[in-house]
């Protein structure tokens, strides 16, 4: 069970992110849902550590997150992989090195200096290229990929990390629609297969609607809804994203519309599984 007590973190006089309190089942998939700026991205990054919390604690288990140091944070930051909207892949590094890198915490700092990976290591990192379906990209520099194919490699990479939690900070709102169900399939996918805790802020909502059985709602730093998708209502929609015609077409509309997408490929006379690289 993954806890949050009260937790608070205040940059200068702002308040990110007020109190927030909430537990995570293992193996939840969660989608968190606001406005820009009210404080998604700095949730996630204090679950993982990129930044500290200023008041309350984070639990996972017996284990206190929140006040983690050294060996144990970091060990704690492979447990709780991360991806992020730009992908954060090293661009002039081939795709399987890149895949390689999410094996770095396990490994002495001798072994990693001499970049030298097991075979072991690198079937592993071949098997999760191909659960991602981009194994033929092994050799290419990552930045050459699209940015679809990038998203996967940090996926990919991320499994490598063998990790209990997976936090996705926006992680399709760079990708066209054919990209991001691809990418959201594979995140559905390891939550469902690996029982991996999912917890992905998303800026579209019916992307959270359509893969998360639970969304969380913030407005200002603070939890605002926690429901089923179905709990969603006109009136708690208004209240995460603010009534009154503020609602903008981006935040209701169909972001992931497979047939739509195919209808417009096809139109431009390319194929599909061509665009998506596979
Ligand atoms: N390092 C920082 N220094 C100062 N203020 C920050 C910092 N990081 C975040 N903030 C502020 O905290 C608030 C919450 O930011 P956060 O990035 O968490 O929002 P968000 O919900 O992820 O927004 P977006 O949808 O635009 O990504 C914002 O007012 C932001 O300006
Ligand atoms: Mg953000």
């Amino acid at each position: 069970m993954f806890q949050l007590k009260n937790v608070t973190r205040q940059f200068g006089k702002k308040i990110a992110v007020n109190s927030v309190t909430f537990d995570i089942p293992q193996g939840q998939m969660v989608g968190i849902i606001g406005r820009s700026g009210a404080g998604k991205s700095t949730l996630l990054r204090m679950i993982n550590r990129l930044n500290d919390v200023s008041a309350g604690s984070i639990h996972f288990g017996d284990l206190e997150v929140s006040s983690l140091r050294g060996a144990a944070l970091r060990s704690w930051q492979r447990d709780c992989a991360m991806i992020f909207q730009q992908f954060n892949l090293v661009p002039r590094l081939d795709v399987l090195t890149n895949v390689l890198l999410g094996r770095l915490n396990h490994r002495s700092t001798v072994l990693s200096i001499l970049n030298m990976f097991t075979r072991e290591e690198r079937i592993m990192a071949i098997g999760a290229l191909e659960r991602l379906g981009i194994e033929q990209t092994a050799l290419q520099p990552a930045g050459t990929l699209s940015g679809g194919q990038q998203q996967r490699v940090a996926i990919a990479r991320a499994l490598m990390q063998q990790p209990k939690m997976l936090l996705a900070d926006e992680p399709i709102a760079s990708l066209d629609p054919l990209n991001a169900k691809i990418v959201m399939d594979a995140l559905r996918d390891i939550n469902e297969r690996d029982g991996i805790t999912v917890v992905t802020n998303l800026h579209t909502l019916d992307t959270a609607r359509n893969y998360c059985e639970r969304i969380i709602g913030m407005a200002h730093g603070s939890v605002v809804f926690d429901g089923q998708p179905q709990d969603l209502t006109a009136a708690a929609v208004a209240e995460i994203y603010g009534s009154g015609g503020e609602i903008e077409e981006s935040m209701t509309s169909t972001s992931i519309n497979i047939p739509a997408a195919q209808d417009n490929i096809q139109s431009a006379g390319i194929k599909p599984l061509a665009l998506a690289g596979l």
